[in-house]
């Protein structure tokens, strides 16, 4: 009687042992686990390290060129850095948009002459690069630059199953646009300036990206309280006057404020790539 009833409770301690030694051979393996993590981040974080060192060195861009300057709106480009892109393909291209469906409108007021180089600034899915790069021609050029591969590898097969084979698609980084000095007539940024979380530095990469006089076309939210939805008031961080004065100061002069009756939630600015130096670049 005794013994069988104190083999359940024996076997019970045994159970309870064998699970605490697996546990714990459990926590063993998951901290191995977690150094080798940390090791690999170790390496990771000094490998980007060295490539920063070979960056600062390389770059086209000075350091005074460069500005510091804060990350702006930090967390705005959570989707749009996505590698799952079919929501930003629902978002962008809706025919609900204004934008969207304004689209052959918009580039006629942009209007690129046939041989131009056009850049299409935060590309998105590329719709409106395919529009430029029919206006523009073989003889011309169409740049389609953001900041997400995967939009990039998006917008290279788009192009080439539309025989489009003026498109050049461009990674660029949050802080610069990645273009070759001197070798843009027009840049659009159609949605994209309150997208920019480094807006001082990716305005002065692309005056240097420029054509002297070269144009850029601005598209972006009114943000008027108590008239604009409260989506903008809350995504886009400042409204037309703030980002007009943000632009200007980036060595740009304003040559057109248009007149669009196809947009109602949207301005279009129309500027100039003054001579010199940005300004905040002498000081
Ligand atoms: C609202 S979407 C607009 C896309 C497109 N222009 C359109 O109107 O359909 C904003 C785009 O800006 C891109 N973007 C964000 N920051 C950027 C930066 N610093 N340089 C270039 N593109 C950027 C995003 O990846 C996204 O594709």
């Amino acid at each position: 009687m005794t013994d069988s009833k104190i083999g359940p409770w024996k076997t019970t301690i045994v159970l309870g042992l064998l699970l605490i030694g697996m546990f714990g051979m459990a926590g063993f393996v998951a901290q191995d686990d977690k150094d080798a993590e940390i090791e690999r981040l170790r390496e990771k974080v000094a490998q980007l390290e060295a490539q920063l060192a070979v960056l600062s060195t390389t770059s086209r861009y000075t350091q005074a060129e460069l500005v510091q300057e804060e990350r702006l709106v930090p967390d705005i480009n959570v989707m749009y850095r996505s590698e799952n892109v079919e929501p930003i393909f629902n978002v962008l291209e809706a025919e609900s948009r204004e934008i969207f469906a304004g689209r052959f409108k918009l580039a006629e007021l942009v209007g690129p002459p046939p041989g131009a180089v056009v850049a299409d600034i935060g590309a998105g899915t590329g719709f409106m690069s395919h529009v430029f790069a029919q206006q523009v021609g073989p003889s011309g050029k169409v740049y389609a630059v953001d900041i997400n591969p995967v939009m990039m590898g998006r917008i290279a097969e788009n192009a080439d199953e539309a025989g489009l084979t003026n498109i050049e698609p461009i990674l660029c980084t949050d802080k610069t646009v990645e273009l070759p000095d001197e070798s843009v007539d027009i840049a659009f940024i159609c949605d994209v300036y309150h997208h920019f979380e480094y807006p001082k530095n990716s305005m002065t990469s692309l005056w240097h990206a420029l054509k002297p006089g070269g144009q850029v076309v601005v598209v972006d939210f009114h943000r008027i309280e108590g008239v604009s939805r409260p989506f903008i008031m809350g995504h886009v961080r400042a409204g037309e006057e703030v980002f007009t004065q943000e632009i200007l100061d980036a060595g740009f002069e304003l040559i057109n404020d248009h007149d669009v009756d196809y947009l109602t939630e949207n301005y279009v600015l129309r500027f100039r790539k003054l001579d010199g130096q940005p300004e905040h670049n002498e000081k």
